[in-house]
């Protein structure tokens, strides 16, 4: 496959998450979810789809013979070392496919041939010709790989890979097994095995990059510039260890950056979230927030700079739609580092349309929020906002609040208020941190108003969730309101929800005394 005119050489991809990634720590799968993840891999439109390693288990069996019935597009490979009844094995698993495929692997590295296979090279050699003989008697389409080939000294690779290709193999795949080769010997490897074997021609290459470096899918992007045209990778880059390359890496990198790598995939990429999801949940792996393509940070902005670009023109901080990997948006992540137009975009977002004055205030309340909690969420700035509305008529407003409180009682309150614009500090004992905060405000307030109903809840999750606190109070004459406040701290939430509704009790004309304390 060669580059004519504008048109993108084709790059196959070979999914191994069933079985390379499945392979690592914690992430087994079973039947029915390999069954799920396979359909995904198919919809998205993988090519190659290794569905598992059957002589390793019946399950392994099982799961491959099943996947090799039910897919219809991609083809499905089944793994076998070079051993006689791991080809059979394989063969049988396969074998209903509409498109069967066996992968035989031997060692080639000298660490591997001295202190694993205790082999000489020419017993490898024979090895190789037996066993793809074998493959390619029972399937047409057989790839055979190196182990470890990047540990291998070149000459004896060019050897090997000649048998294997001379044996049948239709695809030799080169394995960078233990993620030990940096892009340009990944590359260089390639072109020479491509230059130097004679019959390189009757076979595609492919790449399978290990991430023991973190250079997985730069390794397998060189790789394709050296010649390879398969890429074996994973979704989320799960496998051994640290991982495989991971496909959606690998698809995004050669659809955004077109311009310096000219190749294609099959892949519909507005599935890879989908698919990133699906994978995470059948092997209950979490994706690292940070993961490019489908971390849940990779389309979230939250440093002011940021949001200020993304809301005048999206490429200002993004190299790819969120659209175009199945996101469905990009989002704006409020938090300390958060600016005005942000803040002002994301109330627009959420239905609310604030006078100048009511968002400065709400930001600044918004801001002092972010400095106490981690994540703002939507439901936290709808709480701070509709506070904020429903305050702005108040006569007596909380200025702040010192509790003292714990077993050691009696629960003491110091408060400051400010009522009708000058400010009263008042000090109360209570049975409890929150009587003792309602008595401060009855003493500054002094009113008949009946406490009817307090009521916590928690607006988001975790512990500096906001608490919401609900306050009703039935005056004399049976009149009665609620009041609420939001604020991490519960004791402020339950002031905040109690003078609320005594505002709301004043501005009905109730006879209470807010100028009690002068
Ligand atoms: O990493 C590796 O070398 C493998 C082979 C089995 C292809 O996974
Ligand atoms: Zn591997």
């Amino acid at each position: 496959m060669t580059t004519a005119g504008n048109a993108k050489d084709r790059v196959l991809i070979f999914d191994t998450t069933l079985r390379d990634g499945e392979q690592c720590p914690g992430a087994t799968m079973t039947f029915e979810e390999k069954l799920e993840v396979a359909d995904v891999l198919d919809a998205m439109g993988v090519d190659i789809i290794e569905a598992g390693f059957p002589i390793a288990s019946d399950g392994d069996f099982e799961a491959v013979s099943e996947i090799a019935r039910r897919i219809k597009r991609a083809t499905v490979a089944g793994l076998a070392r070079a051993i006689s009844i791991d080809i059979a094995r394989a063969g049988e698993a396969v074998r209903h496919a509409v498109k069967p495929r066996i992968h035989t692997f031997v060692s080639t590295s000298p660490i591997h041939l001295a202190h694993q296979m205790r082999k000489t090279e020419d017993e490898v050699i024979e090895i190789i010709t037996k066993t793809v003989t074998q493959a390619r008697n029972l399937v047409e389409d057989v790839e055979w790989s190196a182990m470890d080939a990047t540990r291998t000294p070149i000459d004896y690779l060019c050897r090997a890979v000649e048998t294997a290709i001379k044996a049948g193999a239709t695809t030799i795949n080169l394995p960078d097994t233990v993620g030990y080769a940096t892009p340009d010997e990944y590359r260089d490897m390639f072109r020479q095995i491509r230059e130097r074997v004679p019959n390189a021609d009757k076979a595609i290459f492919s790449v399978h990059c290990h991430n023991d470096l973190g250079l997985a899918v730069a390794n397998s992007l060189a790789g394709i510039e050296g010649g390879a045209r398969q890429v074996e990778c994973t979704i989320n880059g799960i496998g051994e260890r640290a991982g495989n390359a991971a496909l959606e890496e690998v698809v995004m990198a050669l659809r955004v950056r077109g311009d310096v790598l000219p190749y294609d995939t099959g892949i519909d990429a507005t599935m890879l979230t989908r698919a990133s999801k699906a994978v995470a949940t059948a092997c209950s792996f979490p994706v690292q927030y940070n993961k490019a393509i489908v971390g849940r940070n990779a389309f979230a902005h939250e440093s002011g700079i940021h949001q200020d670009g993304m809301l005048k023109h999206q490429q200002t901080y993004e190299i790819m739609t969120p659209a175009s990997v199945g996101v469905t948006k990009t989002s704006l992540v409020m938090g300390k580092h958060s600016g005005r137009a942000a803040f002002r975009s994301k109330l627009k977002d959420m239905g609310y349309d604030l006078g100048d004055n009511q968002l400065e205030d709400a930001f600044t309340r918004f801001k002092a929020l972010a400095d106490r909690k981690k994540h703002v969420y939507d439901e936290d700035i709808e709480a701070l906002v509709d506070e904020n509305i429903a305050s702005a008529h108040d006569r007596v407003k909380l200025v702040s609040l010192t509790v003292i409180a714990g077993t050691r009682g009696p629960q003491r309150a110091t408060m400051k208020l400010d009522v009708d614009g000058r400010i009263v500090t008042e000090e109360a004992e209570g049975n409890g941190p929150v009587d003792a905060v309602f008595n401060a405000i009855k003493a500054v307030v002094p009113h008949e108003a009946v406490l009817e109903l307090y009521q916590v809840h928690a607006v988001t999750e975790g512990t500096d969730a906001q608490a919401e606190v609900s306050v009703r109070l039935a005056s004399e004459g049976g009149a009665a309101v609620t009041g609420r406040g939001a604020d991490p701290d519960t004791l402020v939430s339950s002031a905040k929800a109690y003078l609320s509704a005594l505002n709301k009790l004043i501005a009905r004309g109730v006879r209470v005394h807010p100028q009690a304390a002068e």
